[in-house]
């Protein structure tokens, strides 16, 4: 088979290129390496073919699509550093990005898998989440939610092609997934932990750390969105994918540093001083997996601290 994956130079998309490739399967991938990185894909050369460029170019994602029998949508600005720095162009890269590479499946009538967020359900206190809950997100000039915003624009319009057009495509909410190659860089808290931890540096906490969130390791999301895209049932449908066992962010703190054995401090900063104004955090965030589980009979099968552990161990 042959897969195109777009963001393929990231976290989750260079995981995916791995299973594939380790599958037999011949993999493309298009990333323009803002957030992704060679040496996240290093260790393939020679197995795939890498395209720099953008998922703006109509042109050159209609002659990569062509050519694939299946389309794994992973490009985005993500992270809540590149949003609240860069928000047009990550406003641009989500919905005029999503619109051309969905377009582009739409007029081949290829199978695609296009990755949204938990961010979708916004600030809904009604936990755990399901597929149906409504999205409650502040106003669009709190600039975090236009992540939320262009990601249902982005499921919408999947929806809707499906609907018009019949186009095969599955929708993955992804819930705080984590593990190798993910770069503390742009916001996200487990690598950020790790490598202080790693240095014996403060582990800086937002906020009170009373804030919890559910963790799932790439391995397991790669294997749900895999069983996903061979699954056809799937199509047409929305599905969370997310691990079990909700922690608080002190919680998290203090199991990396005993899986690390670090002397690390922990220390707190409230969310003005770490962010620029716009920033509103989100107290919890937990998964309602039982629609996945059901559908591909898929479970995450590793915990935080095999989490903790692979991350350290890169
Ligand atoms: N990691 C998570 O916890 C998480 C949670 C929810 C949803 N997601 C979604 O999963 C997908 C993959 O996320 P990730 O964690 O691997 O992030 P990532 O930043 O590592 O991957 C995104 C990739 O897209 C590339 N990219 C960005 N803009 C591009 C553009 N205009 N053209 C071409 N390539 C571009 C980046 O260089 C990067 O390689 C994203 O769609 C993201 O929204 C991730």
């Amino acid at each position: 088979m042959r897969v195109f994956i777009t963001g393929g130079a990231g976290f989750i998309g260079s995981h995916l290129a791995d299973h594939y490739v380790a599958e037999g399967n011949q993999v493309t991938i298009l990333d323009n390496f803002s957030t992704g990185s060679k040496s996240n894909i290093s260790h393939l050369e020679g197995k795939i073919t890498t395209t720099d460029g953008d998922i703006r170019n109509i042109e050159l994602v209609e002659s990569l699509t062509k050519d694939a029998d299946l389309v794994l949508h992973m490009a985005a600005a993500l992270g809540v550093n590149t949003i609240l720095e860069s928000p047009l162009e990550s406003m641009r890269t989500n919905i005029t990005g999503s619109e051309v590479v969905l377009n582009a499946a739409a007029k081949f009538n290829k199978r695609i898998i296009i990755a949204s967020t938990s961010e979708i359900y916004g600030k809904n206190p009604n936990q755990p989440l399901t597929e149906v809950d409504d999205r409650v997100v502040g106003a669009p000039q709190k600039i975090r939610w236009t992540y939320s915003d262009a990601k249902a624009i982005e499921e919408a319009m999947a929806f809707a092609l499906h609907q018009e057009n019949r186009l095969p495509v599955t929708t993955v909410r992804l819930f705080n997934t984590v593990g190798p190659r993910q770069t503390g860089r742009y916001g996200m808290v487990v690598p950020r932990f790790v490598q202080a931890a790693l240095k014996n540096e403060p582990i800086t906490i937002y906020g009170d750390g009373t804030q919890s969130r559910v963790f799932c390791h790439v391995a397991d999301a790669v294997q749900a969105i895999a069983t996903m895209a061979a699954t056809d049932s799937t199509i047409g449908d929305v599905y969370n994918v997310g691990g079990t066992g909700e922690v608080t962010i002190k919680q998290l703190a203090e199991q990396v540093l005993e899986v690390t054995g670090s002397h690390s401090e922990i220390t707190y900063t409230s969310y003005s001083d770490a962010y620029p104004a716009g920033f509103e955090d989100i107290q919890r965030r937990v998964p309602d997996i039982s629609k996945v589980k059901l559908a591909i009979n898929w479970t995450p099968t590793r915990d935080l601290q095999q989490i903790i552990s692979d991350i350290a161990a890169q």
